[in-house]
């Protein structure tokens, strides 16, 4: 998380685009680029203009190594009507630069550092620097219930903020939270009406587009029973795949398994109805199936933490994980397969 932003002119590897043939898509030099944003799934591009930034209108697809048109249309995201059509009159602090950096100052447009930075998570800093004792900081797993989740939703999340405009301009970040503040105070997750695809939700209310692991996982019975993000992620630095505490199903079977509280109550083997090394074993790969969109074909996970049965796909659109994996396959065969599997009830299959 500490890299997402990078000027070119000190990290002149930064840039992943391919500017060496030209593209109808790409209208700008590198020598314009003032800033890189991203390297894992998108990069974006940021000129200077005046003492606002702007971002270029089009994106490398990281994955993919392929360009892609960036722009947001009208009648997508809510803030987009209050701005105007051309990509280089939507200024990225407003937009932007809230989340992707450390105290945006609105009124003088300035950062304490770009990126996302101990304080961003922890608070201001500057007594602790003075008296390093516990009580100066904000530690988040000390936070109550969902004031902890808070200090990741507050940029893990699609939504607006209760109080718009701010002199006159339209903010796309909760202005003025801190951690250990309650978000909902100052931020609205964006709404979602069950049974309609929309720009941010797939028809069962889970995340349609990337950015969304919050308005995921309030929903989730594990964020009820007050597991944290930080249960599973250490976004200080762990060896693994999105700083998860322990790879693959790992992290899950700390807490779930036969002799233990939230189940499953059988064997992997028995619950998952596939060979205990099989993909069709991963707990992600049915619990957190690759359904938000972030760039072209490319996906986030789901967190939500439900199981979205083949019937959903046919009647709204939802992929399942079933027919997502086992491409050749219907969802008639899925749910067949489905209603024989010892610990999934029938009443549920059919649903
Ligand atoms: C993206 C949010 C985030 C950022 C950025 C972040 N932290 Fe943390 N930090 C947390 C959370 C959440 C916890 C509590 C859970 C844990 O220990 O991981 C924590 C806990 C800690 C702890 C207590 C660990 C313990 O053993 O009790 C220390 C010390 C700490 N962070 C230092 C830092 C420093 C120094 C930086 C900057 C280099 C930093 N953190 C950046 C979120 C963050
Ligand atoms: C200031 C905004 C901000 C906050 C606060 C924040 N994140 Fe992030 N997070 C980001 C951005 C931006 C990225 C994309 C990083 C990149 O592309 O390198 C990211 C990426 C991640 C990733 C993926 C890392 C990877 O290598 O794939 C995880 C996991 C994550 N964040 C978890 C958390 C958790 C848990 C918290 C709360 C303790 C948190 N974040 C708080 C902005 C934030
Ligand atoms: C509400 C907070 C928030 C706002 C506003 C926001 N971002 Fe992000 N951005 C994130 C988080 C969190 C992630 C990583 C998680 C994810 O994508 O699922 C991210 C990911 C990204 C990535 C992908 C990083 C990678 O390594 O692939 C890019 C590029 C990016 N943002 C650019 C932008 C631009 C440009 C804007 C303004 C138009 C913007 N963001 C607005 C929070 C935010
Ligand atoms: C820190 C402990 C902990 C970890 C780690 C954990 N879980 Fe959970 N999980 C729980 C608890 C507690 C519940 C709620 C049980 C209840 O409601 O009785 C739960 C519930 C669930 C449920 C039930 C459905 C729902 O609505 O939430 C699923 C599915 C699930 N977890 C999947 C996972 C997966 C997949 C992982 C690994 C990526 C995981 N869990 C990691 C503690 C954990
Ligand atoms: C092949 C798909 C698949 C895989 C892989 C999978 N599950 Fe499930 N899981 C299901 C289905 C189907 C249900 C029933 C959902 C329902 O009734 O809504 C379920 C339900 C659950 C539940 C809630 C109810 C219960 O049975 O106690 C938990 C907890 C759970 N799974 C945890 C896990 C964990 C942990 C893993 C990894 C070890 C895992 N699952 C792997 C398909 C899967
Ligand atoms: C129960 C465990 C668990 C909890 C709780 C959890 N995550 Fe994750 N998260 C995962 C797993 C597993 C992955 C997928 C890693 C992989 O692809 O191998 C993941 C992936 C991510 C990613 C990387 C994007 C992607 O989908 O690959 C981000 C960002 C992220 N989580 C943020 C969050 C935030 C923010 C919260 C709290 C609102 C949260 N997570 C809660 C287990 C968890
Ligand atoms: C991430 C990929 C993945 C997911 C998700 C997955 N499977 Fe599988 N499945 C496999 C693989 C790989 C095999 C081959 C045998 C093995 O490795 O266990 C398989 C084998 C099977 C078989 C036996 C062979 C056949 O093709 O008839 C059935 C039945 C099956 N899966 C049903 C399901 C159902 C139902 C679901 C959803 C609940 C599901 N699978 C989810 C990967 C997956």
């Amino acid at each position: 998380m500490a890299n997402v932003i990078q000027d070119p002119a000190t990290h002149p590897t930064a840039i992943l685009g391919d500017f060496s043939t030209p593209n109808p898509l790409v209208t700008f030099r590198k020598e314009e680029v003032a800033f890189t944003y991203g390297s894992k799934w998108k990069q974006r591009y940021f000129t200077r203009r005046g003492d606002d930034y702007f971002a270029f209108p089009a994106q490398w697809d990281v994955q993919n190594k392929t360009w892609r048109r960036y722009y947001v249309e009208p009648g997508t995201d809510w803030w987009a009507e209050h701005y105007p059509a051309d990509q280089m009159q939507r200024p990225t602090g407003p937009l932007c630069d809230g989340c992707h950096s450390v105290n945006y100052d609105i009124k003088t447009k300035a950062v304490t550092e770009w990126n996302v930075g101990c304080e961003k998570c922890h608070g201001a800093g500057s007594l602790h620097v003075e008296y390093p004792v516990a009580s100066t900081i904000v530690n988040p797993a000390k936070l109550d219930g969902e004031r902890a989740d808070d200090v990741c939703i507050q940029c893990h999340s699609q939504g607006q903020p209760r109080r718009k405009p701010i002199d006159g301009v339209y903010y796309d970040w909760p202005v003025g939270y801190q951690p250990g503040d309650r978000l909902s105070d100052v931020w609205t997750l964006e709404e979602h009406e069950l049974g309609k695809d929309t720009f941010t939700h797939w028809p069962d209310g889970s995340a349609h587009k990337n950015r969304m692991q919050g308005n995921d996982y309030v929903q989730s019975q594990m964020s009820v029973k007050g597991v944290r993000c930080f249960a599973c992620h250490d976004v200080h630095g762990t060896p693994y795949e999105a700083d998860l505490r322990e790879p693959g199903n790992a992290i899950c079977l700390q807490c779930h398994g036969p002799q233990l509280q939230p189940g499953p109550r059988g064997t992997i083997e028995h619950h998952t109805q596939h060979a205990a090394t099989s993909e069709g074993s991963r707990c992600a790969a049915c619990h957190m199936p690759l359904i938000a969109r972030t760039v072209g074909n490319v996906n986030v996970r789901s967190h939500t933490f439900t199981f979205t049965f083949p019937v959903a796909t046919d009647r709204d659109g939802v992929p399942n994980p079933c027919t997502s994996c086992h491409t050749n396959r219907s969802t008639e065969w899925a749910t067949d397969a489905l209603k024989r599997w010892p610990s999934v009830s029938s009443w549920r299959v059919a649903k």
